[in-house]
């Protein structure tokens, strides 16, 4: 593994891939450019990390190189040749690959149908078969372990981002690019994922990645271009530059985490479970007999492995998912298989997991999904009838608190919002009327370091405030810097409840893996 040391060496590489001021518009919704003249080019042999906080254009960037959107300016010069990218097949065409933030592969079709369906060859030149073999040498060649076989709906996370890059990979491209790949992948897979793209390098590709975390900037980079709202912030060789010079770049200022707290008070118990039992599809046991209590004004942290039940629990919790056995009791009053909405009615908000799918309703626009959750009654709705003013004059309290940009309430649809601004528009609508009992899944997932550390300190101010929280996440970092207590899921049960204070980072992680 060979990272490139220095400019000089760089610039003894091959240029596959260089935009020149690049500027990006979307008539009628906005003003202010997305792009403002982005100059950037990508090398033969480099990792070549794009880097910005949410909103910053990294995605519009990447589906200009790549051919997925038209730019309003600039140029794109492939081998020294400008070329007029009119779709992402021409973008393979011109070698030039992109694997996109969620996953666009079709869930019921098998790893080499998906490949195939993306080549314009007829189903008899290009049979299945044919199709298959070729993954196989190709997952050898890259150390991408994929099943062609397997059908893409039950593949993991991992699994179904490397069948994307197979399937990219497929039309022999010189230039990859990967927008936020590590998003959906465990440490180890995104370990494994960097050892690919090291090596891709390596083989003359040029890869570039999406991020905006700054480990993964250290760790798998060549060189570092940092962008923030739409204009490029500076280029960097990694072996010129560190976390701090990069981080500073990206944000205005520089953000302490600090998590002060009330003292805990002894209080009301805002939600329990009892020996809940939830059982999947197959007949599988996801949630086996698991009871807790949540107080207000406290966090309650679960730890674990995702896919030891955690997300069947708020499922349960939130009405999305039968309770085979047990009850689910509300602030005092039983609720167990009562809909949704009667659940939420009760003060429950539910900051989920899924936020394009559950979280927010994509084709309709920023203001109504806004009040997903109160729409019905005043001050935003009067006999039936939507009170636009209400509404867009609350829009425009939680855009402007919680930072989401978004072109415009009422014209815009929710799904242009980045990942990141999808997130914030739900964390500022949950929570805004300080509700009893918040059910948060991965809040902070894909947000930048200012989101998150904001996004902490929202968490407290609820909990101060007296809410009662129930917090998933991935993060292991977050659950112990935000919890009061800690419960540990393994099996679908709850193998242990410690104290957040007291608390240690080693004995939680054997408590999760059953050590
Ligand atoms: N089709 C569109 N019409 C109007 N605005 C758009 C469209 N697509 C994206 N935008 C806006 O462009 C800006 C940049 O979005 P982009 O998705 O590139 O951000 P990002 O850097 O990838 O952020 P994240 O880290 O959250 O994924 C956002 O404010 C987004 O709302
Ligand atoms: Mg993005």
């Amino acid at each position: 593994m060979s990272r490139i040391q220095t400019r000089k060496e760089l610039e003894q590489k091959e240029v596959l891939l260089r935009a020149e001021g690049i500027s990006k518009g979307f008539p009628g919704v906005w003003e202010h450019l997305i792009l403002d003249e982005i100059d950037f080019d990508v090398r033969a042999g480099e990792v070549h990390t794009l880097l910005g906080e949410n909103g910053a254009g990294k995605t519009v960037l990447a589906n200009i190189l790549s051919g997925f959107y038209s730019s309003t300016g600039g140029k794109i010069i492939i081998n020294g040749e400008e070329v007029k990218l009119q779709s992402p097949q021409d973008g393979l065409e011109h070698g030039v690959g992109m694997i996109h933030q969620e996953v666009m592969l079709a869930k019921p079709y098998t790893v080499a149908e998906n490949v195939a369906l993306g080549t314009d060859d007829s189903d008899l030149s290009n049979p299945v078969s044919r199709v298959e073999r070729e993954i196989t040498e190709l997952s050898k060649e890259y150390g991408l372990d994929v099943d062609p076989t397997a059908k893409v709906e039950d593949l993991s996370a991992g699994g179904q981002q490397r069948a994307e890059i197979l399937k990219v990979l497929y039309h022999r491209p010189q230039v990859l690019i990967l927008d936020e790949p590590t998003s959906l992948l465990t440490p180890l897979e995104a370990e494994q994922l960097f050892k690919v793209l090291r090596g891709m390098a390596d083989d003359g590709f040029g890869v570039v990645f999406i991020t905006h975390k700054m480990d993964e900037v250290m760790e798998v980079s060549d060189r570092v271009t940092v962008l923030k709202l739409g204009k490029t912030m500076g280029e960097k060789m990694i072996t010129e530059t560190d976390e701090e010079e990069l981080t500073e770049m990206m944000l205005d200022e520089k953000i302490p985490i600090h998590l002060e707290r009330k003292e805990f008070e002894d209080r009301e118990v805002a939600l329990s479970l009892e020996n809940v039992h939830v059982t999947g599809p197959r007949g599988n046991v996801q949630v086996n007999g698991v009871s807790l209590d949540i107080k207000e004004g406290e966090i309650l942290g679960i730890a674990g492995v995702s896919g030891n039940g955690q997300s069947e629990i708020i499922e349960a919790i939130t009405g999305l998912r039968d309770i085979d056995e047990g009850s689910l009791i509300v602030q005092g009053e039983e609720v167990t298989d009562v809909p949704p909405r009667k659940i939420q009615d009760k003060g429950l908000a539910h900051m989920p997991e899924k936020r394009r799918e559950i979280g927010v309703v994509e084709e309709m626009p920023v203001g109504e999904n806004m009040v997903l959750r109160n729409y019905r009654h005043p001050p935003f709705s009067h006999y039936k009838v939507l009170d636009k003013e209400a509404i867009t004059e609350h829009s425009e309290r939680i855009i402007e608190e919680f930072n989401v940009i978004c072109p415009d309430i009422w014209k815009s649809e929710t799904r242009i919002l980045s990942g990141g601004n999808i997130q914030r528009m739900i964390l500022g609508r949950e929570s805004w009327e300080q509700p009893p009992i918040i059910i948060a899944s991965h809040p902070t997932h894909g947000l930048d370091r200012r989101a998150v550390s904001n996004t902490w300190e929202l968490f407290m101010d609820l909990r101060d405030a007296g809410s009662a929280i129930l917090l998933v996440s991935e993060d292991l970092d977050e659950v112990l810097s935000l919890s009061d207590r800690i419960a540990v899921m393994l099996d679908g049960e709850i193998v242990g409840v410690v104290d957040a204070d007291s608390a240690d980072k080693n004995e939680i992680g054997m408590m999760m893996t059953g050590a």
